[in-house]
């Protein structure tokens, strides 16, 4: 009897297992490499309806003009890579590896068989403002070039794409640049066969942001866009409307003030209508400007209001997501604060009205000042998400032009911290970690290999091309391993 309850529950325990999602951690493929996919977007396999993430490959060496690299998944957490969906052409009017190949979207067109990638095609002055499209007979590519175009004549600079699931009409969606004469955001409807645009459905006169994104609701469609601070992240801001053609309402932010959008850009949006709930995904970049191919994705869960007519992203450090049943949940972790942390050098605590227990561990520098904490571990590799305040940059993200935001700061957007387990100097830890506002904390992940029993955690500074400050350190939380359901079922059989 207890024996069948048991095989019972465990069956139930091995069907439900999925793989979570970590925002702003660096995420690998299936073959270990980097998941290397920015500025990006999703595509469903015609036949299979399996996900396919089109982004653009950028490495140290080829930043911008790497070509978009291609990725598929049956869970929109376990990537396969397929290699560049569209490799730059030495020579070419507009794919050398010296133009700018941005914000691909890949759309199906029923009418010509053929998967349609389209893409902010320019020069690498911005000159040219063109749209680009490429075909392909098999979404993973290769794309063959096409064209590139004028939509409707006029300018096209950040490209996104929407498809409206109630009419199945495809939508390109860009800023005619940032010119004075430019600066307005387009909603235009593609023809049927989508090779061209063919129809301004809204333009956002004057409103000068980029990035967009539609999401689409039963009631409502929400656009959500990015003020223009370049690779420095601002808070994205939504407009809401019943119909494409608007009218469309005021902006409002996303996510709390000052957060800038949890250190993230906007650009993409997916819904996902499962057998249970809908759950609708905000799919922005976090870029780093000190070394852009070292950017992370970050995906979050967003919460709607209707009534209110509200979309809100959501922060989680770990959650679990599953797209069949659409259903998703935050992971628990347990919290350890600086306040029980042990101090060398120069670091210390200091009172602080926002962080844990009042107070954050500050002057962590180079090897010297650094902070110690002891977390339990299960004997596996865990994720740890590091809680911080930095507060060297200004405040350009969201008060264009605004007042400095600054303590004796570098003006950068990121410090980095080193972080060694149980003394294991060998295997140095790399935490970077953006910048934020004053009394805002943010965190980084880190997957780091935890004994059963305790472990310490040493935080200190590396460098980040100015200095050697790590942020101001307020607590770590740490997660189970992922793979704990399976670790429990497994020493369950060992007993049965
Ligand atoms: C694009 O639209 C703006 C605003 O209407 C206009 O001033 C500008 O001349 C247009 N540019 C082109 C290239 O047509
Ligand atoms: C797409 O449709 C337009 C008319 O809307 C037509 O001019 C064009 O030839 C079509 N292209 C393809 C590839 O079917
Ligand atoms: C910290 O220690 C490492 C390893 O011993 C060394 O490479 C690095 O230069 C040191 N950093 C500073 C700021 O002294
Ligand atoms: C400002 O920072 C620099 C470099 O980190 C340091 O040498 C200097 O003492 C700091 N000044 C103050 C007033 O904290």
């Amino acid at each position: 009897m207890a024996i069948g309850r048991l095989t019972a529950l465990l069956g139930l325990v091995t069907v439900t297992s999925a793989k979570w999602i970590v925002p702003g951690a660096r995420w690998l493929d299936t073959d270990g490499n980097i998941f290397n996919a920015h500025a990006g977007g999703l595509c469903l396999e015609h036949e299979t309806g399996r996900f396919y993430w089109f982004g653009e490959h950028k490495t140290q060496e080829q930043p911008e003009g790497g070509g978009i690299a291609v990725y598929s998944s049956d869970d929109l957490a376990t990537w396969d890579y397929h290699g560049l969906a569209l490799e730059p052409v030495e020579g070419h009017a507009h794919i050398s590896p010296e133009d700018v190949i941005q914000r691909p979207k890949v759309l199906y067109s029923e009418e010509t068989g053929k998967y349609h990638m389209w893409w902010h095609a320019d020069d690498s002055r911005y000159s040219l403002l063109l749209q680009g499209l490429a075909t392909s007979d098999n979404i993973a590519g290769p794309y063959e070039f096409q064209s590139a175009m004028s939509p409707l004549g006029n300018w096209s600079q950040d490209f996104g794409a929407f498809t409206d699931y109630k009419t199945g009409h495809s939508y390109a969606m860009y800023s005619n640049g940032d010119r004075r004469e430019g600066r307005d955001v387009y909603v235009s409807r593609f023809n049927d066969n989508l090779t061209a645009v063919e129809e301004v459905a809204f333009r956002f006169n004057k409103y000068d942001f980029e990035a967009p994104t539609i999401i689409q609701t039963d009631k409502s469609y929400f656009a959500l866009m990015s003020h223009k601070t370049g690779y420095r992240p601002n808070n994205v801001v939504a407009m809401r409307a019943d119909k494409l053609e608007g009218p469309w309402s005021q902006p409002f932010f996303v996510s709390p003030a000052y957060t800038r959008t949890f250190s993230t850009q906007s650009g993409f949006s997916w819904r996902i209508k499962g057998t249970k709930t809908t759950t609708y995904l905000y799919m922005g970049d976090m870029w780093d400007l000190n070394s852009i191919w070292e950017s992370r994705n970050v995906w979050l869960p967003m919460e709607i209001n209707e009534r209110e007519g509200s979309i809100k992203v959501l922060w989680h450090d770990v959650y679990d997501l599953n797209v069949k049943t659409g259903e998703w949940k935050p992971i628990r972790g347990k919290t350890y604060t600086s306040r029980y942390a042990k101090f060398t050098g120069g670091a210390h605590l200091q009172e602080a009205t926002f962080a844990s227990h009042n107070a954050i561990a500050t002057g962590i520098y180079g090897n010297d000042s650094k902070v110690e904490i002891t977390v339990d571990g299960e004997g596996a590799d865990q994720w740890v998400s590091f809680y911080h305040q930095n507060i060297d940059d200004m405040g350009f993200g969201d008060q264009p032009m605004g007042q400095p935001d600054r303590i004796n700061g570098t003006w950068q957007i990121r410090r980095i911290s080193s972080v060694i387990v149980n003394g294991d100097e060998d295997n140095v830890h790399t935490l970077y970690q953006k910048d934020t506002h004053k009394g805002i904390l943010l965190s980084s992940p880190l997957l780091l290999p935890l004994k059963k029993g305790k472990n310490t955690i040493t935080i200190g500074g590396l460098y980040n091309g100015f200095d050697y400050k790590g942020a101001d350190f307020d607590r770590v939380v740490v997660y189970p391993p992922e793979n704990g359901r399976k670790r429990w079922l497994d020493s369950l059989r060992f007993w049965e």
